[in-house]
């Protein structure tokens, strides 16, 4: 089954709208590869304004599971739309971590993202702990399990899974191609018993510690079918180069 490439770049909390606006301009997506970006929900109008009309498309980094009311500080899917996004960063380890995400949460938003026609790209991953503890499976098995209950595969038809060691993201450390396509084939394994026939479809990214001079290598993998990049993701010639080893 041939895949789609995706290469997804997270900016987290960087980048100012000049600079986002410049850097989305600067990217060159090879013919056949998808190509995303991130930026903070402030900025995410003007880079899609920025983006409009090339290969670039932009997402939000996480969105409320309420369209809207009374949700003081939040944003949602509605919102994001509006603003230009094509789709949505769901469950990011940084949000479990820090702001209290949790899989029940996570399928609660990524309802509001589908019924907005967004594109959700679904994050699991194990802590290093975990790992050490014989978890890795348990952990994602339980991840995409609680994060897609209730839904038919017909409605995760646009269903995008990336999977980030947690002991890998911002620290240098990526996974080893062999660990990135052992949990990448696990990963789609759970997929199989999910949504059935359509797991052969979903892209499922890597993510943690993803540069230029490591892409090619985790992109050759079967099961890994994109990246979901942080760091290198923020300079042009960084994520130029990924892309490029994409192609
Ligand atoms: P780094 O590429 O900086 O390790 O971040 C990965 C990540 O968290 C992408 O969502």
């Amino acid at each position: 089954m041939a895949r789609t490439k995706f290469i997804a770049g997270n900016w987290k909390l960087n980048l100012t709208i000049a600079e986002g606006t410049a850097l989305v301009k600067s990217l060159v997506v090879p013919a056949g590869v998808e190509a995303a970006v991130f930026p903070n929900a402030l900025a995410v109008h003007a880079v899609a304004q920025a983006a409009a009309g090339s290969k670039v498309g932009v997402g939000g980094q996480n969105a409320h599971f309420e369209e809207k009311g009374a949700f003081t500080g939040e944003i949602s899917t509605s919102f994001l739309k509006d603003a230009g996004a094509k789709y949505v960063i769901l469950g990011h380890s940084e949000r479990r971590q820090y702001f209290g995400d949790t899989d029940a949460l996570i399928n609660k938003r990524l309802k509001a993202v589908l019924a907005q026609g967004l594109t959700p790209i679904l994050c699991i991953g194990e802590t290093l702990a975990e790992r050490d503890g014989g978890k890795l499976e348990t952990v994602l098995k339980t991840q995409i399990e609680g994060a897609l209950a209730g839904f038919t595969a017909e409605q995760l038809a646009t269903l995008v899974v990336a999977y980030e060691p947690v002991w890998a993201i911002g620290t240098g450390r990526t996974a080893s191609t062999a660990q990135a396509q052992e949990a990448h084939a696990f990963v789609r394994s759970v997929l199989r018993n999910v949504v059935g026939a359509l797991a052969e479809k979903v892209r499922i990214q890597y993510g943690g510690s993803v540069k230029a001079d490591n892409a090619k290598e985790l992109l050759g993998q079967p099961d890994v079918d994109g990246a979901l990049v942080g760091g290198a993701s923020l300079k042009a010639a960084d994520f130029n180069a990924i892309l490029a080893a994409a192609g």
